[in-house]
């Protein structure tokens, strides 16, 4: 793993107020926490590019409401009826798509921040990009660190920009990290809700549904990420997140199930005093922290220590959750593992969400995937994109056989 930039010891040259912001993901459940923190102190930002897959409606609304320079959508199609419903809007925007029109509102827009949260990879390219010109990056995307952590810490260093987590356990850490140095620090733990399936019977996960695994306890997010919470993948995820933020290593993070989600993660320093990070479960929460870092300013939320009777910690169960041992696997075979695990992953929720797979045979595809899959540490985000288009034919694969089994 890359040891950490300016995430433990040093702050770098602040970035100056009001900050000029691209937000990839803008549609989205972190692209709506973003845009309220944006609502909330509007003097303190310029949103100057916003970044969406398909859904028109919502991008068209944010557009008229936030006069950014640039727009980006998946499609080509979807930028030409954009184009056409914002005809006479001034100014007026460039509307670009892809993949191009992603980096294009990361590095081109005149953006001094980048909100990375795009579900996937998709944004792997345009995060690097900014990184490389600079740009600071407010990252809630899991998926570009797992598949992508060493090249992206890598062009972070490089530039001196730093990485913020948007993630709420990361940026507990991050906010944990600031009450001691890299030498003293002893070991990360991360918390989890433990999903919806916390308590459920072993023997009911064979007939588990798609709507049951999407009722997450806790937090309203994106299916994706709901549910990688369901099967504890996220935490998994979290984990190599984590090793890549912070220049730790896998065994250096721990993960405790914490049902009522106010502890958000602790650090222990190697005099045996754990530091934790307590807050509302609002995403919006640590996108300030991103956005605003290192200031901290005014929020208009308070936790009420005095409503909660008691906190929980116990350690997650391997047979109820075997995607986080899978996870740690790839986090400690390093190169390719990351980038394959993701793509295993992505293509056995699919198949999940559509009723092709039953819950417990997700762990098992992503296992299979990472047990065949070999390929070399990949140099580029190019070989990364090529290895996420491999694993995807492999899991594929492994899914129909699932099937016919
Ligand atoms: N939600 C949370 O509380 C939370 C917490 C921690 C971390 N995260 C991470 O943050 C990321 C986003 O999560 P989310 O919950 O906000 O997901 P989400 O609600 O599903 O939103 C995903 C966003 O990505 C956009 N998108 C999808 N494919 C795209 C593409 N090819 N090009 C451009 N934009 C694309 C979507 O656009 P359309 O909707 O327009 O198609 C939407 O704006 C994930 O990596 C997740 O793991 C989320």
């Amino acid at each position: 793993m890359t040891t950490a930039p300016a995430a433990l010891d040093d702050f770098p040259a602040a970035l100056p107020f009001p900050r000029r912001l691209a937000i990839l993901g803008s549609t989205g459940s972190i692209g709506a926490s973003t845009l309220r923190v944006v609502d909330s102190l509007p003097e303190r930002f310029e949103v100057v590019a916003l970044a969406a897959g398909g859904n028109l409606d919502k991008l068209e609304a944010q557009a008229r409401r936030y006069r950014p320079r640039l727009l980006s959508v998946r499609a080509p199609e979807d930028a030409r009826e954009l184009a056409r419903r914002l005809a006479g809007l001034e100014p007026r925007p460039e509307i670009l798509h892809g993949p191009a029109g992603l980096c294009a509102a990361a590095a081109s827009s005149g953006a001094r921040m980048v909100v990375a949260a795009v579900v996937g990879i998709a944004a792997l390219q345009a995060a690097y990009d900014a990184l490389r010109a600079g740009c600071w990056l407010a990252l809630a995307n899991k998926e570009i660190l797992v598949a992508g952590g060493e090249l992206v810490m890598a062009a972070a260093q490089r530039s001196g920009a730093p990485v913020l987590p948007v993630d709420s356990e990361h940026s507990a850490l991050h906010q944990c990290l600031r009450g001691g140095r890299r030498g003293e620090l002893r070991r990360l733990i991360l918390t989890a809700s433990g999903g919806p399936f916390r308590q459920l019977p072993l023997e009911h996960f064979d007939r588990l549904t798609p709507e049951q695994a999407l009722r997450h306890p806790t937090w309203t997010m994106g299916e994706r990420v709901t549910l990688d919470s369901a099967t504890l993948m996220n935490k998994g995820f979290e984990i190599l997140e984590a090793c890549h933020l912070f220049g730790v290593s896998e065994r250096q993070v721990d993960v405790l199930i914490h049902p009522q989600s106010l502890v958000h993660s602790l650090v222990e320093f190697r005099d045996g005093s754990l530091l934790a990070q307590l807050g509302c479960a609002d995403m919006a929460l640590p996108v300030q922290y991103a956005l605003t870092w290192p200031e901290r300013l005014e929020v208009g939320r308070e936790l009420r220590l005095q409503e909660w009777s008691r906190l929980d910690f116990h350690s997650p169960d391997p047979r109820r959750f075997p995607c986080l041992e899978l996870a740690r696997a790839a986090g400690r075979a390093g190169g390719a593992a990351g980038a394959a695990l993701n793509a295993a992953d992505e293509v056995a929720l699919a198949a999940f969400r559509r009723g092709a797979l039953p819950f417990p045979a997700i762990a098992r595809v992503i296992e299979a995937v990472l047990g065949r899959f070999h390929a070399p540490t990949p140099r580029s985000i190019g070989d990364i994109l090529e290895i996420d288009s491999q694993v995807r034919r492999l899991a594929e694969d492994r899914v129909a056989a699932e099937i016919k089994a």
